[in-house]
């Protein structure tokens, strides 16, 4: 970490604060890598959680360029992404699957049936089956090392909403089929072009398995997110903001800022 990132405890989490977005990514890419050197050793495999939207796009980029210059092979890693549109073929250049493809798993040395993507394809009779699946092949290996997520506008974390329901409710969501927040739905009008042709359903992991991640780094950039950053952080916990959640599991989370994003917190 060089000197002109600042690091502060707020609501028990590790916020780390970068004087830009670059830098942020950076951040987070030494995160993932660190964890996956640390859980090959300890374990002989590293499982990770990842996510997609924009935020992300450099610290892949960064993953991929240490690949390159051959310090760091995802040969004995295991992810798990976040989300994914339901229902959507894995070869639409909009869906999940094929972003991770285009970012990550076409530039690194990740075995293919170690890259798990929801599967926007499954009959829709059959995606609880599919989704609880996926938790237990999760747990079947041992749990995730490290989530990598970031924010929506309204709080979302994966595609864990805003909802009229309990914390307590909340909390133990397993991963499963969910309609789209309409600010989400907004959002995703960059990706699809127009309003009409937004998919307004997805899967999405739950926030149990989220929150059981034995690291959290939560990378959250440019000043559209300093509102609900700071909400996240220092409001209360409450499902209005899911990523709220995140204070009950504070001491495993580091959110990673830029300074945009940060300008809400106060000192
Ligand atoms: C998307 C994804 C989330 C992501 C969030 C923010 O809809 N489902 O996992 O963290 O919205 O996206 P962005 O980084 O593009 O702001």
């Amino acid at each position: 970490m060089s000197s002109a990132e600042r690091t502060v405890q707020i609501s028990g989490s590790t916020v780390i604060v970068c004087p830009n977005a670059e830098a942020a990514s950076r951040v987070a890419a030494e995160s993932i890598a660190a964890t996956i050197d640390s859980a090959l050793k300890s374990r002989g495999k590293a499982i990770l959680g990842l996510a997609t939207g924009a935020t992300p796009e450099v610290v892949y980029a960064n993953l991929a360029a240490r690949h390159r210059a051959g310090g760091l092979s995802f040969q004995k890693v295991v992810t798990y992404n976040l989300d994914e549109y339901y229902p959507i073929q894995p070869i639409d250049p909009l869906s999940y699957r094929s972003y991770m493809h285009r970012h990550l798993f076409s530039r690194v040395d990740l075995p293919a049936n170690q890259a798990h993507v929801l599967d926007g394809t499954v009959p829709e009779a059959f995606v609880r089956e599919h989704t609880a699946e996926f938790d237990r092949w999760i747990e079947a290996d041992g749990g995730l090392d490290l989530q990598l997520l970031g924010i929506g506008r309204n709080g979302h974390i994966g595609f864990n909403e805003p909802a009229e329901w309990s914390v307590a409710e909340a909390a133990a969501a397993p991963t499963r089929l969910v309609e789209l927040h309409p600010v989400t739905r907004a959002d995703a009008v960059r990706e699809f072009g127009d309003a009409a042709k937004v998919i307004p359903r997805a899967l999405t992991m739950g926030v149990k398995q989220i929150l059981s991640a034995r690291a959290i780094v939560m990378l959250a950039t440019g000043p559209r997110k300093a509102s609900i950053v700071a909400q996240a952080l220092r409001g209360p916990v409450t499902t209005a903001v899911p990523a709220s959640l995140l204070q009950t599991v504070a001491d495993r989370v580091v959110w990673i800022l830029d300074e945009p994003a940060a300008a809400e917190l106060g000192s």
